[in-house]
């Protein structure tokens, strides 16, 4: 990469970032985290690429998912090995529907940095800057909390240093293994409503007996009993990115250490912008999040300016349009896409699409239209002949209600009871689950669609 530093993208405009007001302090603080170890490898970044270039081949099928927003308060071993747990669960219903690997990617492990709609936010005539997530300002309604400090970043650090490293633990200690995952599954499916689910449940099941009879676990263990698991974030404090990145001493080139994959937020890709600057020049796989603002030229522009060399597996569009909106923006994008003749993975984001306020006032998310956005996705890709790779969500293991909707149907006036989010309202382990034996379905279809075409 020529004309490229890691502060290159201080002299870029930028948005969505905090004004830090001590520069002593916020120095002292990079100084620190550059001298940290990094928290990903160069060459765990490589392999994510090239199953991310699988995916976008439909050869895998990307599970990327966690918190909107992870939190100091809410940072405890259950909550990770939870949203851990259902993510593995919904992998293993994806790999049935898809027939491929399912690549698992977590929004954890520095998924801490929020976007915001306004700069500040007005309670009782009092104004203060509004809460950009945990490694900027706190949470609560104070001067003192709402001020960005330059220290959480270190908090940040370590937390997402100890998230990691329990997801290292669970993913190659036994924890992942196939059986317990499925028994999990089938807990699930035991009542009336998931009557419909139970029959993928039981086939899941025979072919796990039949691999025992023939011995395929045995020669399998290694296989069947650990997992790749990735993280990802938004890549928006370019403070800690930037101390956060190394040069990988096998290619000499740059990689975020942050995390194996960043993404760019809808709101700050400007193609000239800080954020699209400091993404350029790091090695890891970049997501870029693409609403219904996203034109064609602008399409064009990030594509070559962040995939110059059209590498498989660099690049993830993430759609987030809304439900009923699909139709009306991603053919022009996939045009776009086939037009420069670019390599891209293609996922669906159907969260930030479909935020509505609840008739309780709390800020949700119908099952509904996260469910019809999924599923205009596909018939897009599947009208246009272009490959449906991933899907992207907002989850959470635990039994929250934040999301309405799903089998155990979470209703307006349920939301109150367990609405914990720092951010964006979250589906819970059973709307998760739910959701992916709905992709799989979708998977499956379109696997006997092509199936009958070649025979046909
Ligand atoms: C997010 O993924 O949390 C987010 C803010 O998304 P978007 O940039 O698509 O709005
Ligand atoms: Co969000």
């Amino acid at each position: 990469m020529t004309n490229w530093a890691k502060s290159g993208w201080r002299s870029k405009p930028r948005i969505q970032m905090p004004d830090y007001l001590d520069q002593d302090a916020l120095n002292g603080v990079e100084a620190q985290l550059a001298a940290y170890p990094p928290l990903v490898f160069a060459g765990e970044v490589r392999s994510l690429k090239e199953s991310l270039g699988q995916a976008a081949r439909g050869e895998a099928f990307l599970l990327q998912g966690g918190d909107c927003a992870e939190s100091f308060a809410e940072f405890s071993a259950d909550s990770i090995r939870d949203t851990f747990k259902v993510m593995l669960q919904m992998a293993m219903v994806l790999t049935y529907g898809a027939k491929v690997p399912v690549v698992k990617v977590g929004r954890m492990a520095g998924q801490f940095a929020k976007p915001r709609s306004t700069p500040t936010e007005t309670i009782d005539g009092v104004e203060l800057p509004s809460f950009r997530g945990d490694i900027i300002n706190g949470f609560d309604f104070t001067s003192k909390d709402r001020i960005p400090d330059p220290q959480r970043m270190l908090q940040a650090y370590t937390q997402a240093a100890a998230s990691l490293n329990l997801v290292r633990a669970f993913s190659q200690g036994g924890y992942a293994n196939v059986h317990q995952v499925h028994a999990w599954t089938l807990g699930f499916t035991q009542g009336e409503e998931a009557k419909r689910y139970r029959e993928v449940a039981n086939r899941i099941s025979d072919t796990l007996d039949f691999m025992q009879a023939a011995g395929v676990t045995q020669d399998a263990a290694h296989t069947l009993q650990t997992v790749d698991f990735y993280t990802s974030h938004e890549g928006l404090l370019l403070e800690y990115e930037e101390a956060l990145c190394r040069v990988d001493s096998t290619t000499g080139l740059p990689v975020a250490g942050s995390g194996h994959m960043l993404w760019i937020g809808d709101r700050t890709r400007q193609p000239d912008g800080a954020h699209v600057e400091f993404c350029r020049g790091v090695q890891n796989p970049i997501g870029l999040k693409c609403g219904p603002s996203m034109t064609s030229g602008h399409l064009k522009s990030l594509m070559n300016t962040l995939n110059p060399e059209n590498e498989a597996g660099r690049l993830t569009l993430i759609a987030r349009f809304g439900a009923g909106q699909v139709g009306e923006n991603l053919p022009r994008l996939i045009r776009a896409v086939q037009e420069e003749g670019a390599n891209v993975l293609w996922t669906c984001d159907p969260m930030h699409g479909n935020t509505i306020k609840s008739s309780t006032g709390y800020k949700t998310r119908p099952f509904d239209s996260v469910l019809r956005e999924v599923h205009e996705f596909f018939a897009i890709h599947n009208a246009e002949g272009t490959i449906p790779g991933g899907v992207h969500f907002e989850m959470t293991g635990k039994d929250v209600t934040e999301c309405t909707g799903g089998v155990r149907a979470v209703t307006d006036e349920d939301l109150s009871d367990r609405y914990h989010t720092a951010c964006d309202p979250r589906l819970n382990a059973s709307q998760s689950l739910e959701l992916a034996f709905l992709v799989a379905e979708e998977l499956s279809n379109r696997r006997n669609v092509k199936a009958q075409a070649a025979t046909g």
